[in-house]
């Protein structure tokens, strides 16, 4: 019998394309997360061959019990902070049971190349740091593995600019750009990558285009029908100082083909589409 894979954050933005594709590819999932899900609900993944477990890696609770008997282990689930303790969590677990085979882990292009040697470098872009820690935490597990940096997704910086306009000026970060990719491409490589044999570090997967911050807060504002002067923030530290320098960006993989004005006119259509609906009810 085959054993399903686990997918940590199966139900996150990339979680939520990666689970399907494993099963299309007709594969049982397992799912790790610290929200229960229950019954079938349309686009959120749930599908029958997909078992979701609770637990909480950064607590250290209920991990055991998604990895009992997993061979295949795709580590997507994440947060702004503490990465590094969920990874070693997760390993620590997978080297008590024993039984993994393959460990894939999605981290982010620049965790290397950006430097953290003051708290000012923590507290502004300390994720970076803590994917570093979970890239060492996988590749010095015992337990043979695969990573995959990834540059930003669209619905990271729509996300951010979702913040940004509950203020009444928009921040960005002065100097800083981004090279946005979707998450479904990523999702999709990450299948290739879980169903193939460890290969260590890949190369990594970016957008097809890079842009100032600037320019894709003010167009997210503008796509979804929003006024907002756009207002640059300095941010110090040499953290920012690499990212400033292109750090988190890919320009020699820059393989994702969907762009960010497509994701634009894709998301803004479902809420045109989503506020339509309500509205006929
Ligand atoms: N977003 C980006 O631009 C980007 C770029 C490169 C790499 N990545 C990496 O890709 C991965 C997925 O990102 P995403 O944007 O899909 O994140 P997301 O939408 O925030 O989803 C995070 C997932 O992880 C789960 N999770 C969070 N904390 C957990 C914990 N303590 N224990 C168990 N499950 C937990 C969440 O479910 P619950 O909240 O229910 O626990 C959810 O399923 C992360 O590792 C991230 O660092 C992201």
């Amino acid at each position: 019998m085959e054993l399903p894979i686990l997918v940590t954050g199966g139900t996150g933005t990339l979680g939520k394309a990666l689970v399907p594709g494993l099963v299309a590819a007709g594969k049982d999932v397992r799912v790790l997360s610290r929200t229960a899900r229950t019954g079938v609900a349309e686009g959120d993944g749930n599908s029958p061959g997909v078992e979701y477990i609770v637990g909480d890696l950064s607590a250290g609770q209920g991990i055991d019990a998604a990895v009992a008997g997993a061979e295949i282990v795709i580590h997507a689930a994440g947060s702004a902070k503490g990465d590094a303790a969920k990874a070693a969590h997760l390993v620590d677990s997978l080297q008590r049971a024993g039984s993994a085979r393959h460990l894939i882990y999605i981290s982010v292009v620049g965790a290397e190349e950006t430097p953290f040697e003051s708290c000012i470098d923590r507290a502004t872009l300390g994720y970076f740091d803590e994917k570093r820690k979970g890239e060492l935490a996988v590749s010095g597990s015992g337990i043979p593995w695969t990573i995959l940096r990834a540059t930003q997704f669209h619905d990271f910086i729509a996300a951010f600019a979702e913040l940004g306009m509950k203020l009444p000026i928009m921040p960005s970060f002065s100097g800083f750009r981004y090279q946005p990719v979707d998450a479904r491409e990523v999702a999709d490589k990450l299948v290739e990558l879980a169903l193939g044999e460890p290969a260590g570090l890949v190369p990594a997967i970016g957008g097809p285009s890079i842009y100032p911050m600037a320019d894709l807060v003010r167009s997210y504002a503008k796509a979804t029908g929003h006024r907002r002067i756009v207002l640059p923030m300095h941010i110090p530290g040499k953290a920012a100082k690499a990212q400033r320098n292109g750090a988190n960006l890919a320009r020699d993989r820059a393989v994702g083909q969907r762009t960010w004005e497509e994701y634009l006119a894709e998301k803004v259509g479902a809420q045109k589409l989503g506020a339509e609906r309500a509205g006929a009810d």
